[in-house]
């Protein structure tokens, strides 16, 4: 057995010792008995009961899942409880002056929301929306950056039954129309700008074109951040005067049945289109409680700090449901980890004595290329567990992270989930499990999963498959819950699977290497992207004939996005260039801008005139080609790589 060299490269991950957790770590941790896993297996489903019972519920559930070999099946059935009630009333008799929010904004203001100031302001804005006309089930669309506004208004919609549905600040006017449109949203909740990196952008104005866009008539609230007092005609509202006008209020939160939707989010599926993912109160709140307890390992009164944006669904779960369902204090930061300065981070992991960091392993490499003089100006020792998520980490970054922000001491949990899982799935139990950087670990307790070829049947140790998730989970979105979707399973006439499209490997100690995606999405910076949904917005410019969007390995982000364009007779690329990092930023926004737009006189196609992606992504990543005999213009390829860029 040979040891790694730090690059993560030369040893096989099975061939690892699994470095243990500190006996420090383990004597407070909320589960330390390893006992745990069998007990969730001799159990299940029953064993679920353990996250269900960290919710208050309005009336108990008849058992805790129903359903047989295939869907439609049913978590919690019978119960009724309120998402707003458990992340926020039940905590006030123990902890109405403890902090709940922390806010750090842009320009080193920062706002703090004790539990009591959070009720009475979800309480106002929920009383505003009821009065609005917002009943149970109507969807509410939130546009808006990292604001303490927007935590309180998905609480206050899901104190009335009303289904949130937050769409990510930097999107686009036509991707929040889009979703809009797809939801049949009216009421839309926006700002009239924040800052970003130092300067402003007028969130209001995309929102504007956005509801011109689409055919519903849409109400919009305006939040004002930037003070640039907006002119606010027929249809607008000021959030500032409809909170003040309920100030005081008291709204009864509404008992909603578990499989009844708490939110919806939008993420990228196979297709152009944008993929609504419905999340269920019951079985989606009680597996978010129990990960932010067994894997995260919060305990109420810890500070708590996850750096994602609660646009995407690490923020729904990790920043607002988990933690607050668990009576925590959860930061908020609206900013970039390196505004002002590179040690922007660590300067508030000092002030608030964060207890547990989570980020996405993009934010570690960045961290890495910085130099570790930024963290060690800092004193980090309120550190107790560190977290990733999102993508991939590899052996290098995470010993980093560990030794530079976690002082050599602190556990690291690689934790692998997704939107559609809607909490975390695959990880070490950090007072359980030893870790082994690179692999994320096992299933949870009550968690089955495997790696599987293309026959459906589990691969040996070491070699590479497609990860499945083979047992229903609490957390499951309702299209899966329901049998609406049978996903790929479906497709491949098997039993009931769900196939979440990543590539994976499993170790003898059953422990999971996720290796990337394996359907059309690329995961850039921990954010997926589809890459048909890139594609035609690029092929949408006049004089653009083909696309073809591949990943590029990059040192920060992970992957990086390329596109191949072949341009139409009589258009320049010098003319083109800017329109298309235009339209993919009209389209979906300015975080999907490629990397690189490398400009070809024909894309390499098939003879059946595919094209050959795969290809592609081997030369936008300097590897080797593979087997091209099937390719029916070979003579594009050394043109294709003298004009790749190195990645
Ligand atoms: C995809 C899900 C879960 C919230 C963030 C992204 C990749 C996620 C890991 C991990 C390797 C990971 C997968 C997954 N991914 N976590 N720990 N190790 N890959 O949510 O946009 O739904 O993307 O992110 O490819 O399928 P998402």
């Amino acid at each position: 057995m040979t040891m790694g060299d730090g690059t993560g490269r030369d040893t096989a991950i099975d061939d690892r010792p699994a470095i243990d957790p500190p006996a420090w770590f383990v004597e407070q941790a909320n589960v330390s008995d390893p006992s745990v896993y069998d007990a969730f297996e001799a159990e299940w489903p029953e064993c679920w009961d353990r996250a269900g019972e960290l919710l208050d519920w309005d009336d108990p559930y008849d058992a805790v899942f129903r359903g047989d070999e295939r869907p439609p099946f049913e978590w919690f059935p019978g119960g009724r409880l309120n998402a707003s009630y458990n992340c926020i009333d039940r905590h006030l008799p123990e902890r109405k002056n403890q902090l709940a929010l922390i806010w750090e904004g842009p320009l080193g203001d920062a706002t703090t929301y004790t539990y009591r100031e959070l009720y009475r302001e979800v309480n106002a804005v929920a009383a505003a929306l009821r009065d609005h006309g917002v009943e149970a089930d109507d969807v509410v669309t939130i546009y808006l950056p990292m604001v303490p506004e927007l935590p309180i208004l998905m609480l206050a919609c899901v104190r009335l039954g009303v289904v949130h549905n937050v769409v990510f600040a930097g999107f686009s006017a036509d991707a929040l129309a889009e979703r809009m449109e797809r939801t049949g949203s009216e009421l839309l909740v926006t700002c009239d700008g924040y800052y970003r990196r130092g300067s402003a952008v007028a969130q209001k104005n995309k929102a504007d074109n956005a509801r011109i866009a689409v055919d519903q008539d849409v109400s919009v609230v305006v939040v004002e951040r930037l003070g640039l007092d907006v002119h606010l005609g027929d249809g607008y509202y000021d959030y500032e005067a409809l909170r003040a006008t309920h100030d005081g209020a008291e709204v009864d939160p509404v008992p909603r049945a578990a499989d009844d939707t708490l939110f919806r989010i939008y993420t990228s599926g196979t297709t152009g289109e944008p993929k609504a993912v419905d999340h269920t109160t019951g079985g989606y709140l009680a597996h978010v409680a129990w990960t932010a307890q067994s894997v995260l390992d919060i305990k109420p009164g810890d500070t708590y700090w996850c750096s994602a944006d609660i646009g995407w669904i690490t923020g729904h779960s990790y920043i607002v449901y988990g933690p607050l369902s668990l009576g925590t204090t959860t930061v908020l930061y609206n900013g970039t980890p390196d505004h002002p300065e590179k040690d922007r981070l660590w300067e508030l992991v000092e002030r608030y004595a964060v207890d547990v960091f989570y980020t996405a392993p993009t934010a570690v490499r960045a961290f890495m290329k910085w130099g570790e003089e930024h963290p060690a100006g800092h004193d980090l020792s309120s550190l107790r567990l560190l977290g990733t998520v999102g993508e991939p980490i590899d052996e290098r970054a995470w010993r980093w992270y560990r030794e530079h922000i976690g002082g050599g001491e602190c556990p690291v949990v690689d934790t692998w989930w997704q939107t559609e899982t809607g909490a975390i799935l695959v990880s070490t139990l950090p007072g359980v499990d030893g870790m082994k950087p690179g692999a994320a670990g096992k299933p949870l307790p009550g968690i089955e999963t495997g790696v599987v070829d293309p026959a459906g049947e589990g691969v040996s140790e070491g070699e590479a498959g497609e990860l499945v998730v083979t047992r229903p989970w609490p957390g499951m979105p309702d299209a899966l819950r329901t049998g609406e979707d049978w996903g790929a399973a479906a497709a491949r006439g098997e039993e009931w699977r769900y196939y979440p499209e990543d590539g994976a490997t499993i170790d003898d100690d059953g422990y999971i290497t996720v290796l990337g995606r394996v359907d059309d999405a690329i995961n850039v910076a921990g954010r997926r992207f589809s890459t048909m949904e890139l594609e035609s917005a690029i092929t949408g410019v006049t004089g653009i004939a083909e696309a073809a969007v591949v990943g590029a390995d990059h040192e920060t982000t992970g992957t990086a996005l390329y596109a191949y364009v072949s341009a139409e007779d009589g258009y320049t690329e010098a003319d083109l260039r800017e329109r298309i990092a235009e339209a993919v930023t009209d389209a979906i926004g300015g975080v999907a801008k490629p990397e690189a737009v490398v400009f070809t006189p024909d894309l390499p196609k098939t003879r059946s005139g595919k094209v050959m992606r795969r290809l592609l992504a081997a030369v936008a990543n300097d590897d080797p080609l593979g087997d091209i005999s099937a390719l029916r213009n070979p003579e594009i390829v050394g043109e294709l790589q003298s004009a790749t860029p190195d990645s």
